[in-house]
């Protein structure tokens, strides 16, 4: 079965979508351009064959561990946690007996006194994943588990660590070069939320036993045609990564100012917040952009569903299915007859109605919707799936006229955090700090 978009509520027919269709051409040539410089891995994926090799490589070492502790934040987590969680369910099911992956993206003690106290260290392999390796709360946990690691392992510590950074700048990099630590690289000019296809994601995938290959596969089959050095504006007009980019950018000048992403492929519940990450830090900058909302069916149609169906008139929605979802076990059939309806019927039958009964009901409500509708819930869906909302939000970017692949607003934060904590500079944010704790605050108990 076929992977389809079903553009037919879309709303095509009001968005202004002719002035960004328009610029095809440009975009193909700016394709052509910044993919034949190597700026656009994500879409050529040079890395690919030496990755492969690398991955080979490591199945050995990873056989020898029944956990995997990764460290990660953004762009070095949540690719990995949607694949899990779509691909080795297994782990938050009862009766769990094969590798387990932890993965800490979060200033967490408990989780990480839980980790310390509970996992064994000669049966566990910390994986640190950072491209900048510099990223406090990754680096922050590194540090702990470092000394947890000496603590029980001595002069063998980095024989249980692995680390995914850039190939040669970093501190994490220094940490390879003067302990010999066993490392793969995160791919020049790949950003974190595009690099869940490198050893990124492709490493805890490996480990918990995924058909890594299928997703490479899937990614390769939607993005090759937009690295490809012949790419005429006719064939990026025609291909759906430019016209989900060009609706995306049409629904935000009508004031659709969120995206919802529904999915109801359950166990991929997760790739919901990959992609908010995806569209929120590429695309919202200087005052634009449109807010990300995952929900997952059928459980938010009895959550956050009825402000999808009638709150305010300002949201779209990306609508993930697979009809070929199992069938699972058959209702009874002397079920009372208030319950008539599904005797005998198949368990999986339920979630496909519901799913066509929501989609209907926000397109009758007014809700301009694509319906992404997968062949199978396999990997190489998944990897097309990865490819098609990598490459929209690119292109989304750029028919906006703002640069898709950096973040720079979510700096302030940081820094004022790394004030608060005295680092050494940062005298400004410091008087900025200062200034902030002084004013007289409202406070009121409650
Ligand atoms: O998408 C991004 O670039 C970010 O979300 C990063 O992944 C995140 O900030 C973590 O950065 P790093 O991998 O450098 O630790």
């Amino acid at each position: 079965m076929a992977d389809i978009l079903d553009w037919t509520n879309a709303h095509l027919d009001t968005l202004d979508t002719a002035l960004y269709e328009k610029r095809a051409d440009e975009m193909a040539v700016r394709l052509q351009q910044e993919t034949g410089a190597g700026k656009l891995p994500f879409l050529t994926m040079p890395y690919a064959a030496q990755l492969r090799k690398d991955l080979d490589g490591l199945k050995d070492f990873l056989r020898k561990f029944d956990h995997m502790l990764l460290l990660g934040i953004g762009g070095s987590a949540l690719g990995a946690r949607a694949l899990q969680k779509a691909f080795y369910p297994r782990q938050d099911q009862p009766g769990h007996d094969g590798p387990s992956l932890w993965i800490a993206d979060n200033v967490d003690t408990y989780a990480l006194e839980a980790y310390l106290a509970k996992l064994p260290p000669k049966k566990t392999v910390v994986v640190t994943v950072s491209k900048s390796g510099g990223t406090i709360e990754t680096v922050g946990q590194y540090f702990i588990l470092k000394e947890w690691m000496k603590g029980h392992l001595g002069d063998d510590w980095h024989r249980n660590m692995l680390l995914v950074t850039d190939e040669e700048q970093g501190f994490l990099r220094g940490e390879v070069n003067e302990y010999g630590i066993r490392a793969l690289p995160v791919p020049d000019n790949l950003g974190g939320r595009y690099s869940v296809l490198s050893a990124v994601g492709l490493i805890p995938a490996l480990f918990l036993g995924m058909d890594v290959e299928s997703l490479m596969a899937g990614a390769q089959e939607v993005v090759a045609p937009l690295a490809d050095p012949g790419l005429t504006g006719d064939t990026l007009a025609g291909h759906s990564a430019f016209r989900l980019a060009v609706w995306g950018a049409a629904l935000q000048d009508k004031g659709f100012a969120e995206l919802i992403f529904f999915t109801y492929i359950p166990l991929w519940a997760s790739f919901g917040d990959w992609f908010a990450q995806l569209w929120a830090e590429s695309l919202g900058k200087e005052g634009r952009g449109s807010q990300p909302v995952p929900a997952v069916g059928v459980t938010d149609q009895h959550s956050v569903n009825q402000m999808f169906m009638d709150g305010v008139r300002n949201k779209a929605c990306l609508f993930l299915t697979c009809p070929n979802l199992p069938a699972g076990p058959k209702f009874p059939t002397d079920l009372p007859d208030k319950f008539a309806y599904v005797r005998g019927k198949e368990f999986g039958e339920l979630i496909q109605a519901e799913g066509l009964g929501t989609r209907m009901a926000l397109s009758k409500s007014g809700v301009p919707l694509v319906e992404m509708r997968l062949g199978a819930d396999s990997p190489r869906q998944a990897g097309k799936l990865i490819g098609l909302l990598g490459a929209a939000t690119i292109l989304c970017g750029w028919l906006m006229g703002i640069n898709p692949l950096d973040q720079p607003a979510v700096e302030l934060g940081k820094r004022l955090a790394k004030a608060r904590m005295d680092a050494e500079g940062l005298a400004e944010e410091k008087a900025d700090l200062k200034s902030f704790l002084n004013t007289d605050r409202d406070l009121r108990e409650f």
